[in-house]
């Protein structure tokens, strides 16, 4: 799940949200699905991908190896609304 974000200088893809089945886990469909959808919103015109990832080893594995990295200078900010 996600959608395009058009900037002054590129459009960039989103994803908000990935989820392979449990029982289906480390059977590589996760990364299919990434370089599936890498492929389509390239054909798309989307020139970056963005997303906000668990902060754990698994994780981090897994978008890596997919050529993703930390984007150092980005904080996840909140506030909660009692
Ligand atoms: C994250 C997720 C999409 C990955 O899907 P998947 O189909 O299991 O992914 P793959 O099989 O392609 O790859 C998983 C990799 O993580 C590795 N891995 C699994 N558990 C791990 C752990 N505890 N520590 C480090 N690596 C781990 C696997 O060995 C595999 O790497 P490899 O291909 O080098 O062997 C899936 O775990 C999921 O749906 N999780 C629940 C929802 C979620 O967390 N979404 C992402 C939110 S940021």
């Amino acid at each position: 799940m996600g959608y395009y974000k058009e900037f002054d200088d590129l459009m960039a893809f989103f994803i908000e949200e990935i989820v392979i089945f449990a029982d289906c886990h480390n059977k590589g469909y996760g990364s299919e699905l990434m370089t599936t959808l890498q492929n389509e919103v390239t054909a798309n015109g989307a020139e970056h991908i963005e997303l906000i990832s668990v902060n754990d080893l698994h994780h981090m594995h897994f978008y890596e190896k997919l050529g993703y990295y930390k984007a150092n200078n980005l904080i996840m900010m909140g506030k909660h609304l009692s």
